[in-house]
């Protein structure tokens, strides 16, 4: 019988190795695990752990001012939106974490919460430190910019609707299975294709204007670190498993879906895209290089599946720019930037003990 209390013991639960619709009986217990891969996962994503305030902005302060408007427009619409996607997202997950039936998974989808809410913060935060009393009228702006509500929509509809039917009806059956996987694979695609973009973005204008804004490159740096590094590949591994005929949900992954939606979601970020370059391009940000960074990323996420890809994009310089300077440890990141982070001892270093310290000293 299902448990329908925070934790039940009146028999042992049964199938715990379904990711879904089994049965923990509220347990955690880690003596038998079905998923090592998961397990592994979560290790090495709670080594990764940071601080909201692990960045240093003050030099972003006088290098706002170095920006052109062009530049500063296209700071403010991505970040803005990277604040309000990634506090929705700690919603999606912790919805995620009450649905999971298997301990590891249960693990990752609510530590990836608590990650979520800590990357929100920490632009919130960096807002607030570059702009002091004006922070609050900027990051209004995602109250009133259409295109900013509209870039969020799906995973507000895909997670509203799971969370309506599948926790509040307590739904289960096909049809439940149905609007769980396109929940996931939509939070899979928002971090694959949407958030890389917005990475991208804005370290092109760090780049190009001479590391102006190095205290938030920094900060997305270890932000695309959690993304790209711990919640992509979990979600590819929770995507991967289901396909496994136990996991019962073999009538309802639709390749067919994913195809669809990874479309959809290019087509929309090329807009996006557009809308970000209305008022000029910036060197080593304009339309060519973006639809070829979207729709590289678009064919790496159906790749990454083990699906054929859409565009064949080409990997071109951009990508392996993008790649590089996104690796916190790589040695050519300048002196400048490294310093920028207060109490990184555990971020440079893969070392549990070194992050613990870390948090002390915080
Ligand atoms: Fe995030
Ligand atoms: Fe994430």
């Amino acid at each position: 019988m299902k448990c329908e209390k925070i934790i039940c013991v009146d028999e042992l639960p049964k199938e715990t190795f379904k990711l879904f619709f089994g049965d923990t009986g509220g347990m955690l217990r880690v003596d038998k695990t079905d998923y090592p891969v998961l397990m592994n996962q979560f290790k090495q994503g709670f080594s990764k752990v940071w601080m909201y305030t692990a960045v240093d902005f003050k030099s972003d302060i006088t290098g706002w001012d170095k920006l052109d408007e062009v530049s500063q427009r296209i700071f403010l619409l991505n970040n803005s939106y990277q604040l309000l996607m990634d506090a929705g997202v700690v919603n999606i997950y912790n919805v995620l974490a009450m649905l999971s039936t298997n301990t590891e998974l249960k693990l990752n989808y609510q530590y990836i919460a608590q990650n979520e809410s800590i990357h929100a913060a920490s632009y919130s935060y960096g807002l607030s430190q570059m702009f002091g009393s004006e922070a609050e009228d900027k990051t209004n702006i995602v109250y009133e910019d259409e295109f900013i509500k509209s870039r969020m929509n799906d995973e507000v509809d895909y997670s509203g609707e799971l969370y309506q039917r599948l926790i509040l009806d307590k739904e289960e059956g096909p049809e439940a299975k149905k609007i769980l996987f396109k929940a996931i694979v939509a939070t899979y695609v928002l971090e694959h294709i949407k958030f890389p973009f917005s990475f991208f973005a804005t370290w092109s204008l760090n780049k190009t204007n001479d590391n102006a804004i190095q205290g938030f490159s920094m900060l997305l740096k270890l932000i695309a670190q959690d993304e790209l590094d711990y919640h992509v590949p979990v979600n590819k591994t929770v995507l991967k498993i289901l396909r496994e005929p136990r996991q019962n949900f073999t009538e309802e992954w639709s390749k067919e879906f994913v195809y669809w939606y990874v479309e959809k979601v290019t087509k929309a970020e090329k807009e996006w895209s557009d809308y970000l370059l209305k008022d000029g391009e910036v060197p080593g940000f304009n339309k060519k290089i973006n639809n070829n960074f979207i729709e590289y990323f678009a064919d790496k996420t159906l790749k990454d599946l083990g699906l054929e890809p859409l565009y064949n994009a080409k990997k071109t310089d951009t990508v392996d720019w993008y790649n590089e300077y996104r690796t916190i440890n790589n040695q050519n990141a300048s002196l400048q930037e490294i310093s920028n982070i207060n109490y990184n001892k555990g971020v440079v270093k893969d070392d549990i003990l070194s992050n613990l310290g870390m948090l002390r000293e915080i």
